[in-house]
């Protein structure tokens, strides 16, 4: 469908890797399609156990491409960037991201949704849509003040200037820090360490993260009653038999 956005598979990871860098990976609606089929795609094969989303050497993505956006204006649950959006949203296989340069728009509000960001010192962000005439989107209204607090929030979305990839870590939107030309070791590391875990326990984990605020009650509750399944569950077996017989745990088998 486009070759702007490939995909790649390596040990249990799916590497999604924007390829437009002449237009600075701006995003047109044929990639959302494939960055949206990504994650379904990995909701469903049991060879996919981890994403990484990744941009160009030296570029992340400067974020919707704008004569996209004019031409072919979002429109309702199935246009491709809402797709991309509730998959995000939905889905509980892990996502990784390694950030280079810019990251503009939803190249920063994705990383929101993600469980792990790495960027090199280089990378710079920035949330223009008040600058465009526009308001936040992909839920960022939301996830940005759970990340930084209301106060930076409201600064970053209300004057939408650029930011520092030190400033992202500070703010939670980036987990690490690292040079440029470790920056895909590094991730692809975070990668396949998730990769390696236990398939169920890590979803449930993602999906307890993710839970919308409750009573304290409820939640110990709801844990609960993952933890004694969990305790049942062939890995958690294999895990405690591991142990005993002083051996590394083999969860590949119940992939
Ligand atoms: N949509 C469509 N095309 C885009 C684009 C976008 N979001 N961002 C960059 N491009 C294109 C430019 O038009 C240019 O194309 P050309 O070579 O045919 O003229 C090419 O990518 C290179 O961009 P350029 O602006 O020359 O690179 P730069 O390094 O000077 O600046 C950015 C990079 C990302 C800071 C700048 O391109 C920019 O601000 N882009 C718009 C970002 C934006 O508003 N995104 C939408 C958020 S909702």
């Amino acid at each position: 469908m486009t070759d702007h956005v490939t995909t790649e598979q390596d040990q249990g990871v799916l590497i999604v890797r924007l390829n437009r860098a002449d237009k600075k990976n701006a995003l047109t609606a044929d990639m959302y399609t494939v960055m949206a089929d990504a994650i379904e795609r990995a909701g469903t094969d049991r060879a996919i156990k981890t994403l990484l989303y990744t941009g160009s050497e030296g570029v992340f993505t400067a974020g919707n491409d704008l004569h996209d956006f004019l031409d072919n204006p979002p429109s309702g649950p199935q246009s491709p960037v809402n797709r991309f959006i509730a998959n995000m949203v939905s889905t509980d296989v892990p996502i990784v991201a390694a950030v280079d340069g810019v990251a503009v728009g939803i190249g920063t509000t994705m990383l929101l949704h993600f469980d792990q960001v790495f960027a090199t010192d280089r990378a710079r962000f920035s949330l223009p849509f008040i600058n465009l005439g526009l308001v936040p989107e992909a839920g960022s209204s939301l996830l940005l003040v759970e990340a930084c607090g209301y106060r930076k929030a409201a600064e970053l979305l209300m004057l939408g200037e650029p930011f520092t990839a030190q400033q992202a870590l500070e703010y939670g939107i980036v987990s690490r820090l690292c040079a440029p030309d470790e920056l895909m070791e590094r991730a692809l590391a975070a990668a396949h360490s998730l990769a390696a875990k236990p398939r169920d326990a890590l979803r449930a984990t993602k999906r307890l993260l993710r839970r919308p605020a409750e009573p304290l009650s409820r939640r110990v509750l709801a844990e609960g009653e993952l933890f004694a399944r969990g305790l049942e569950s062939p890995a958690a077996k294999e895990a405690m038999s591991a142990f005993f017989e002083k051996r590394a745990p083999n969860f590949k088998q119940f992939d």
